[in-house]
This record gives structure tokens, sequence and C-alpha cells, in this order.
């Protein structure tokens, strides 16, 4: 969910909804504003995306110059507009937003109603104005009776949360909150913002200040107080965002997916021209790696172990990051759901890294999971002591303050929620990131490291060549899935994480049911989904695995599945075991996941678009998931 909060002189709807059109991509199931306008409390909310809110609030605009905005992703209760934030107290003279789960919500609710509060809504939310109304009681005769409520409050819940707080009879204050959750005060003249993230601050202003676990902020037209979580008043100093707000527009695209699955071969440039050395040459400057990822030597010296800790579309660049680490390098290395690792932590090993890999930075399991590591070595000896790396195209986010070292991936921000361009840029992360590592322990000659970056160097222009040559007739292609139900996605190696990720696009925004399997444990089980109706999706480039991908593809082929193949452009055996094929370069298996997962953005995306979906917003997702 995202929060936006506005206190100053200008017209706060307009604020809060310009706000919350930056954050949508943290969900978008309803969303709602509370403002304060003459001493009374006005609060609006909508079902849906944000242009059902926006179309309420013209019909009830007031010039209210404080207030707090909501876009939701449900958590507790359906998407119903009673369930939209804000909530308020009975009294209707408390607003609250919250972005993440009250895990205790429960047992304050039964407190709160033995106290006669009845509550209207399925959230969790909901009891924190009950819950701040309830001890405004008590704190009536303090200096800052709201600041108070909410430290009170915050005491009594447990979970992760960020929250923003207006009450009627203070309508020259907000009171803030954090506790694992992000949530950033934006300074403007006169004026003060808080939100999710800082998208929806930089119009306004480029001072801002996260805060940290604990710490309640109280903003007013004057200025901003922020305490820490013992209630001592702390001493913070805004930083200076140093981004330009991004151009954030389609650019002639019908969808941003599609313009981002373009972007593709600019990110991949980018990112190799900031980390590769155009001077390098095999045996010529051998004292320093033709890889510049600026890691300090502490971080990767005597390291025996890597761990791995994604979620979704990022935990399938961190398989391919296995791959690579495994066989270039010879690291042992394990890749673990981060929502999965917080409860079952593997067993500490020495000499461990531990990378994180987030498009967003915000993943709460991925930063959980990473915290939990740091937690749980911090103490041990010097062996065991935690090192941390993240992979991710937002520095600036939460996991980038969290982490020892990032290495960026140059991928910008991404809009469409089904990620694209920045799955592209985690995979070059971790190609730098590995080959940097086989110079350093030797692990391949410099011969074979100078032929491997040099294919790297031709990817933009082959995948520029996939672009130009296959969108047309994928496009095409998707006509024919107008009624399919079912989709199997088969590769191996270095390319079965590139099944699962087609499988997990074209279910994410078709809502086609589609499983991506290695390719040879079809025959131990999925085999019996197969017959006419479900297409099979094999990925066969040239390599160790190719003549065994064509026999697992033959045995589908028998069961009477339709095969279309992702395989290499001059590659005239698969013209007889495919009905379909999605050519790509030849280029060599090492890094052919970078061209075999092109058609499959293409073919999910043409897939989503024909069915007349919201393919950068589809039902249910959320492109920054900030809750457990
Ligand atoms: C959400 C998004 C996915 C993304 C996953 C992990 O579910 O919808 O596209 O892969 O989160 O996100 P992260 O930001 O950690 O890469």
């Amino acid at each position: 969910c995202g929060i936006v909060g506005y206190i100053g002189t200008q017209i706060a709807p307009d604020i809060l909804i310009s706000g919350l059109e930056k954050l949508e991509y943290r969900g978008y199931d309803s969303a709602g504003l509370a403002t304060i306008f003459e001493d009374e409390l006005h609060c609006v909310r909508a079902k849906g995306k944000l242009h059902n809110l926006r179309a309420k609030i013209e019909q009830n605009h007031h010039p209210a110059q404080i207030g707090i905005g909501h876009t939701r992703w449900a958590t507790h209760g359906k998407p119903e507009e009673h369930n939209a934030h804000p909530h308020l107290d009975m009294a209707r003279r408390v607003a609250v937003v919250q972005n993440g789960i009250i895990e205790n919500y429960r047992e304050l609710r039964e407190d709160l109603k033995t106290k006669g509060h009845e509550f209207v809504s399925d959230t969790d939310t909901e009891v924190i104005p009950h819950l701040i109304a309830e001890l405004l009681t008590t704190t009536s005769e303090s200096d800052s009776p709201l600041l108070e409520a909410v430290q009170k409050a915050v005491q009594r819940l447990r979970g992760a949360y960020a929250i923003a707080v207006i009450c009627a009879d203070y309508p020259d204050e907000m009171v803030i909150a954090r506790e694992q959750a992000p949530l950033v005060i934006g300074f403007g003249q006169g004026e003060f913002f808080c939100a999710s993230d800082t998208p929806a601050l930089i119009a306004h202003t480029r001072a801002v200040l996260p805060l940290e676990n604990g710490e309640i902020a109280k903003l007013t037209p004057l200025g901003v107080e922020v305490y820490n979580q013992s209630g001592d008043r702390v001493k913070k100093t805004p930083r200076t965002l140093d981004w330009n707000p991004v151009v954030v527009e389609k650019q002639g695209f019908r969808h941003f997916m599609l313009k981002e699955i373009y972007e593709q071969p600019g990110v991949v440039r980018t990112c190799l021209e900031a980390y590769l050395d155009q001077d390098w040459h095999a045996g010529q400057n051998s004292e320093t790696s033709p890889i510049h990822l600026n890691l300090s030597p502490t971080l990767t010296e005597n390291l025996e172990n890597i761990q791995i800790l994604a979620c979704g579309t990022s935990w399938h660049a961190a398989l391919v990051g296995k791959y690579l680490l495994e066989q270039l390098v010879g690291i042992p290395t394990s890749v673990q759901y981060a929502s999965e690792f917080r409860y079952a932590p593997a067993p500490i090993t020495p000499h461990t890294l531990t990378i994180g890999v987030t498009q967003s930075g915000e993943t709460a399991d991925t930063l959980a999971a990473l915290d939990l590591e740091k937690r749980r070595r911090g103490n041990l000896e010097t062996k065991f002591q935690p090192h941390l790396l993240g992979i991710t195209n937002r520095p600036e986010s939460t996991l980038g303050q969290m982490v020892d070292e990032v290495i960026d991936t140059h991928a910008g921000i991404e809009i469409g929620v089904a990620a694209t361009k920045t799955f592209i840029a985690q995979l070059i992360g971790f190609y730098c990131l590995s080959l940097d590592l086989a110079y350093q322990r030797k692990t391949l000659s410099e011969e074979r490291i100078e032929e491997i970056l040099d294919n790297l160097r031709y990817l933009p222009a082959q995948i520029e060549l996939i672009l130009e040559s296959q969108e047309r007739y994928i496009e095409e292609l998707a006509h024919d899935f107008a009624e399919t139900q079912d989709f199997i996605f088969v590769g191996r190696g270095i390319n079965f994480p590139i099944a699962l990720e087609g499988a997990l696009k074209l279910k994410e925004i078709s809502y086609i049911h589609a499983e991506g399997y290695p390719a040879g444990e079809m025959k131990h089980g999925p085999i019996a989904l197969l017959d006419n109706k479900v297409p099979v999706v094999s990925i066969a480039m040239p390599g160790c695995v190719y003549e065994k991908v064509l026999s697992n593809a033959q045995e589908a082929k028998a069961r009477d599945a339709r095969l279309i193949g992702v395989t290499a452009m001059n590659d005239t055996e698969a013209n007889d075991t495919f009905d379909n094929l999605l050519p790509v370069p030849e280029v060599e298996e090492l890094i052919s996941p970078l061209v075999t997962v092109i058609p499959l953005q293409l073919l999910s995306y043409h897939i989503a678009a024909r069915r007349g979906l919201d393919v950068d917003q589809p039902r249910n997702l959320a492109k920054s998931v900030t809750v457990e």
C-alpha cells in the first residue's frame, strides 16, 4: 500500500491525489483521502483505481490544507469501499492511513469492543483510530495530546507498519510513525509532506528525511519534530535527493510493460558501460579486474558460501545467479525464498556472502530475511560475521540503506507491475559479479573472461534484433491462445529459471494458468497434464542440454501438445520438432537467458493485451509488496 500526507498552505486534496498517482504501483484496489476543513474531518474513499476516487473528489472539493491519503493492496478484508483507508474512530474525529499489517489487531479489537467501540470494516487498520481516540481521552492535559496518544498507541501495536494520523480536534498537526515499513518526510517552505516513497515527493521538494524504525514525527506548518522509541526528541537533518523527477510517460507505447521491454537493450548497455573496463584485454593488465563493481575486498575475500534471498521475478534472477556463481566461480550458492528463509533459515555457514535481490528495494520479506541474517550473525566470531550485498535498480531504497554494498543495476524505475527490464538488469548484475569473482579467483582464464565479456557486449544489438524481427509474429501468434487455459514452459540448466519466469509473466498479466518445469522433470508427473489443449513452450538453445530438451519436447509432442520452441535463428533441426518457433540470435549457452527471456515477455504481453486486460496493473498484484 502507499500513503501520503500533506500539511501547509496549498490545497491538500490536489497534492494528495497527485502523490497517490505516483504510489499506485504499491497497490490499486481502492483509495481514499481524509482532510480537515473548518474543524471537520472529511473522508472520501472509492473502490478500484485512483480515477474513481478522483471523480468523487471533484464532486466534493474543498480547500483543506491538511490531509492524508492511501492507495491500497488488500491484506485484511476484501477490496471494497468500506475496507478502504483512511479509517476513522466512531466520533469521526481521528483518521488513519496505514501500510503494513497489525498482527495483534484481533486482540486490540476485542479489548476496544468491551469499551464500547464499534467497528465497520474487516481491516486490521481500523483498530488504530479507535485506539488513538480512546487514548486521547487520557492525554488531553498534555502539551501535545495527539502526539502522546499516537506514542501510546504504537506501543500497543505489533507488526510491521507505517501510519499517518490526523485529528479534527488538532487541525494543525499530523503525526506519523514507522515500524518496518517505509515512510519518508518531505520538507518544503512552510509545508511538509510524508509518503511511502520519494516519487510522491519529488514534484514538491528534494529535501527528504526517511524515518527509522520506531520513530514518530509530528508535522505542523511550522516544522517537523522527530522522536525516538523512548519518546526523546532527536535532531535529524534532511538529505537531498539527487535524482531528477523520472519521466513517467508511455512515449507512444500502448503500455508501460511494452515500453519497458523495449528499453532492455538500453538498460543492458548502460549497466555494462557502468561496470566493464573498455580497455582491458586478456594478458595485458592482469593486475586489475575487467569489471569494476567497486565492492570492498572484505565482502568477497575468503568467500566460501553464497546465499541469495529474493521473491518473485527477482528469485528467478537469483537462480540464474546461482548457476553462474557455481559454474563459473565454484562457490556453493543457495537461493532461498525470502518469505521461507525468515522462519526456517539455513544453518549458519562461515565466510558467507548474503545477497538480497529486489527490484523495488522495499519487499518486506526480503528486507526481513536480510535483517534476520544481520542480527543472527552480528554477535558471532569473525568468520561468521554478516556480509550483505544488494542487487537492485533502487540503490536509494530501504535495501540500499540496509546492506553493506549495492550493485546498482541501472534499470531505473519500472512502472509495469510485471518485471521485465529490472529482471534483465539483475541478470547483468549477476554476470558482472560472477565474472569479477572468476577473475579474482582465477577460476576462468583471462581469455575466456574476455570472450564472455565480448559476447555480453553484443547483447544490446541482439535484443534489438529480436524485438524488431519477432514482435509482429508473436502478436499474431497470441491470437491462437484466446481460449487457452493452461501453458507449460520447460527449460534446462541455465534456462530453467527462464522457463519459470516465462510462466510467471503469463500468469501475472493474462491470468492463464502456467507452470515452469525443468524439462527433464516433465516425465515425472507434469506430463500427465498434456493434451492438445496445453501448449508447451520449450527453451532449446544450442549447448550441453540442447539434445535433451529436444527429446523432452518430443515426449510432449507424442501427447499431442502444441510445441513452441525458443530456438537459435539458424537452427534447422528445430523446425521439424516445433509447431511454432520463436527464434533468437545464436549466442553461447552461458548467456542465452538474456535473449531467451525476450520472446517470452512479448508472448505474455501480447496474450494479455489481446485479451483486453490491464497489463500494467494486473488484478491482485502490486509492484512493491511491503507486507509479509
Ligand atoms: C511483487 C511484484 C513482482 C516482483 C516481486 C518481488 O510480487 O509484483 O513483480 O517480482 O514482488 O519484488 P522485488 O521488488 O523484491 O523484486
